[in-house]
């Protein structure tokens, strides 16, 4: 009978891939243990005080802060191609109304391909300009999406509008307040790029295969839909809009402790303190509270927050960037289930610029699996079979 062979090497199973490093990378750093974040070389919170999302893609996909024209130059790339062709808008004109939005983009970025008389190619160049034209099409999509849904018609970009008001322009035909737009905009900057999560490795899975952008993204946006990824956004505004009012904060932390339930938007596979973007969301979503009179929304979400500090004390568990994501959007008149479409929306400058940069060195990424099953079986006739697996 055929045995397994001897394995020469010591096998070590990285299950999750915990500190499994596949690349070297000059793209994003974070260090969980003193609450910092670093665009190549940036920190989070000097981005999200004088960048724009426009500016802060083209530091991630190029490398460096762009000049005046090479901020126009993206700016108008990703004007260009922000307009959905008609034929492609009657597609999404064709998705049930009922459609989960995240649906709706994993399927519309990778239907995009078939628009694309060419979208398979090997340039870096190519590739990097598809990519952005994709980044360029997605609030469209959402928007067009959101819209149809809710019975009201499409509306085109505007023109002349950033990336993140041109989005709120489109959900709702409306010129953005120009603070929404500011508040939108950081989001986005603070949701650009993570280092080498789930979603992003993903992408770069694809990527070392050589597969067309439109591929690589679909993959990103496919991976980020699970609840253990993208969606705790949703779930953290949910707790707070349940709670209802400060007074009742407490009793919730202390119930939901008791019972091993997990506080939404706290803890981090990565920070084990607090996660510098939420502390940036946190004043933003402060700041809209007072504009919006959303003070008990707001004051709900602190309570929660200052109980559970309370009771996690001694532990690493700490807010992060989702406990008031959810909150900011929500009181941007934005529908919940749009939040990790916003995240992918977002995400898609770190996605490329990973992809990129992995294809710059390409390698296939094949990783290896452990059998530990049978061999040799005998094959047996179909009247035989014990119709479970063999002992
Ligand atoms: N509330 C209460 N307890 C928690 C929480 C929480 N939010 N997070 C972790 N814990 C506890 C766990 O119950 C576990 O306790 P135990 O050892 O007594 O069983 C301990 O902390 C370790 O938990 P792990 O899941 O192993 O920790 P990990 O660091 O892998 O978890 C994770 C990270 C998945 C994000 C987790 O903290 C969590 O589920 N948080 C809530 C969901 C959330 O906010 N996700 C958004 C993350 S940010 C992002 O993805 C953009």
């Amino acid at each position: 009978m055929y045995k397994l062979s001897a394995i020469r090497e010591p096998v070590v199973i990285h299950k999750g891939l915990d500190n499994v490093y596949v690349k070297e990378s000059r793209i994003c750093y974070i260090d969980g243990e003193a609450s910092k974040l670093f665009y190549r070389g940036y920190s989070i919170e000097e981005l999200a005080s004088h960048s724009t999302f426009e500016e802060t893609t083209y530091l991630l996909i190029y490398g460096w802060l762009p000049t005046h024209s090479q901020l126009d130059q993206i700016t108008r790339q990703l004007e260009l191609h922000r307009t959905l062709e008609p034929q492609f808008l009657d597609l999404i004109r064709k998705f049930p109304a009922k459609s989960d939005p995240m649906d709706v983009l994993r399927t519309a970025v990778s239907a995009l391909a078939l628009y694309d008389p060419q979208p398979m190619t090997d340039d870096i160049t190519d590739k990097t300009d598809k990519a952005l034209a994709i980044l360029a099409k997605v609030p469209t999509i959402i928007a067009a999406f959101h819209r149809l849904r809710t019975g009201n018609n499409p509306i085109p970009p505007k023109g002349n509008l950033s990336h993140a008001a041109e989005f709120l322009y489109m959900l709702t035909g409306r010129d953005p307040d120009p603070y929404d737009a500011h508040v939108m905009d950081v989001a986005l900057i603070l949701h650009a790029e993570h280092e080498m999560n789930a979603s992003t490795f993903a992408c770069t899975v694809t990527a070392s295969t050589l597969a067309d952008m439109y591929s690589v993204l679909t993959s990103g946006i496919g991976t980020l839909r699970g609840p253990l990824h993208g969606g705790a956004n949703e779930a953290a505004l949910k707790t707070v809009l349940e709670v209802g009012n400060p007074g009742n904060a407490e009793s919730y932390v202390v119930d939901a402790l008791a019972h091993k339930r997990r506080i939404m938007g706290f803890g981090h596979r990565v920070y084990k303190t607090w996660d510098p973007r939420y502390l940036i969301l946190k004043k933003l979503a402060g700041e809209l509270a007072q504009k919006k009179n959303q003070a008990k929304l707001f004051d709900t979400a602190v309570a929660i927050e200052t109980s559970a500090r309370k009771h996690l004390e001694g532990t690493t568990i700490f807010p992060n960037v989702d406990s008031y994501s959810g909150i900011v959007f929500h009181m941007l008149g934005i529908e919940t289930d749009l939040f990790t479409p916003i995240f992918a929306m977002s995400r898609i400058s770190g996605w490329t610029a990973h992809a990129i940069e992995y294809l710059e060195a390409n390698r296939l990424i094949r990783p290896k699996a452990l059998y530990v099953g049978k061999l040799g079986l005998p094959y047996t006739p179909i009247e035989t079979r014990s119709g479970k697996a063999p002992e």
